[in-house]
C-alpha cells in the first residue's frame, strides 16, 4: 500500500499544474477534472442554502462551482499559499468572492462543524485521519469524495465515471462517493401502539442498521432498515400485516408514522423513547489511526 501510495504521489507530482512548483501537506496537488466536480456537487444535491467546506481546496474549483452554479456559500483550506491566492483570485474573477473564500490553513486544524457539505479529494490514509471528526458532525451532514473512501464506512452511493483530462491514472476514470453522517440510533426503543407495547432493538455499524421489533407477543426481524442522517425507516411483518415505519431520531426520541399496508391500510403516529443506549460501531475501527 505504502509503495503504491508513493508511486501515486510521484505520478501526481509529475502531472501537477505547472503553476505549482511544490507539494505541501499530506496529499499532493492534483486537480479534480471539472466534469467530476460537477458530478460531485450534483450527487451532494447542493442548494443555495448549503454551506460547503473543501478540505485541500487547490485552485478553488469545488467551492467556486458550488457558488456559481447553485448560489451556495463556503470556504476551502489549503496549505499551499500560492494555491490559496489563486483560488481567491479565481473566486473574484468569477464574481463569487463574497460566497467562496479560501484560507491558508491545515485541514487538520480547521473547524468543520459549520459544514452542511464536505468535499474531499485526499489520499485514503488522510481520509481516515479526518473520519472521526466527520462522524462527530451533525447528523445529515453530506460528504462527497473523489476517488478515495473512508475505510469500513461504506458510501451510500458510489459511481465510476469518465474523467477526460484527469492528470493521474491510466484509464481516465474517477470514482465519486457520497455519504450522509448518521445519527446514533443503536439501543432499545419502546412505545405504546395498537398492539400494546412495542420494543425495537437496533444494532448499528456506521449508517447500516439491523434489529428486531417485538409487539403483541411476536418478535420479528426488521426488513429494509435504513438510516439517512436522522431519518430512520424499516418494515416489519406483525399480526395485522406488513408495517412500514418512518421516523426522525432526535437524541433519545423517535417521532414518526407507522403505515399498515394492505386493503385496510392505516397510518398512525409512533413516538418511541430510548431506554437503553448501545454502542454503535461508529468510531475509528482502523488500528493505528488515531483521531486528531
Ligand atoms: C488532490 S488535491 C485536491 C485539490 C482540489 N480539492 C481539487 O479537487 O481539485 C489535494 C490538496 O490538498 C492540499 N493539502 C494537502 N495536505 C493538506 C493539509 N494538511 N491541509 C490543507 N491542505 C492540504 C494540497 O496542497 C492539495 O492542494
Amino acid at each position: 500500500m505504502r509503495v503504491w501510495l508513493s508511486i501515486v504521489c510521484s505520478v501526481w507530482a509529475a502531472f501537477a499544474a505547472p503553476a505549482v512548483a511544490q507539494d505541501y501537506g499530506d496529499t499532493p496537488y492534483v486537480q479534480t477534472p471539472q466534469v467530476v466536480v460537477d458530478k460531485m456537487l450534483e450527487m451532494a444535491k447542493i442548494s443555495s442554502k448549503d454551506y460547503l467546506i473543501d478540505l485541500g481546496s487547490g485552485d478553488g474549483r469545488m467551492i467556486i462551482t458550488a457558488a456559481r452554479r447553485y448560489g451556495a456559500r463556503g470556504f476551502g483550506v489549503d496549505l499551499n499559499k500560492s494555491l490559496v491566492t489563486l483560488a481567491n483570485r479565481n473566486a473574484a474573477r468569477m464574481g463569487v468572492a463574497n460566497r467562496a473564500v479560501f484560507y491558508e490553513r491545515d485541514l487538520h486544524e480547521t473547524d468543520i462543524t459549520q459544514a452542511d457539505v464536505l468535499t474531499i479529494y485526499l489520499l485514503p490514509e488522510v481520509n481516515l485521519m479526518v473520519r472521526p471528526r466527520i462522524l462527530a458532525l451533525k447528523p445529515g451532514t453530506r460528504l462527497v469524495s473523489h476517488d478515495y473512501g473512508f475505510g469500513e464506512w461504506q458510501p451510500d452511493v458510489e459511481i465510476v465515471m469518465d474523467a477526460p483530462g484527469k492528470p493521474v491514472g491510466r484509464d481516465q476514470k474517477s470514482k465519486v462517493m457520497y455519504w450522509v453522517v448518521p445519527t446514533q440510533v443503536a439501543g432499545k426503543w419502546v412505545w405504546q401502539g395498537p398492539a400494546g407495547l412495542y420494543e425495537l432493538q437496533i444494532d448499528q455499524v456506521f449508517q447500516k442498521i439491523t434489529g428486531t421489533l417485538s409487539a403483541g407477543g411476536k418478535r420479528v426481524s426488521l426488513d429494509k432498515a435504513a438510516l439517512t442522517g436522522n431519518n430512520i425507516s424499516f418494515e416489519a411483518v406483525l399480526d395485522r400485516g406488513r408495517h412500514e415505519f418512518t421516523g426522525k431520531v432526535i437524541n433519545n426520541a423517535i417521532d414518526g408514522d407507522m403505515r399498515v399496508t394492505g386493503a385496510a391500510g392505516t397510518t398512525q403516529a409512533w413516538n418511541a423513547t430510548r431506554t437503553e443506549l448501545r454502542d454503535a460501531r461508529f468510531t475509528d475501527l482502523t488500528p493505528g489511526i488515531t483521531a486528531r
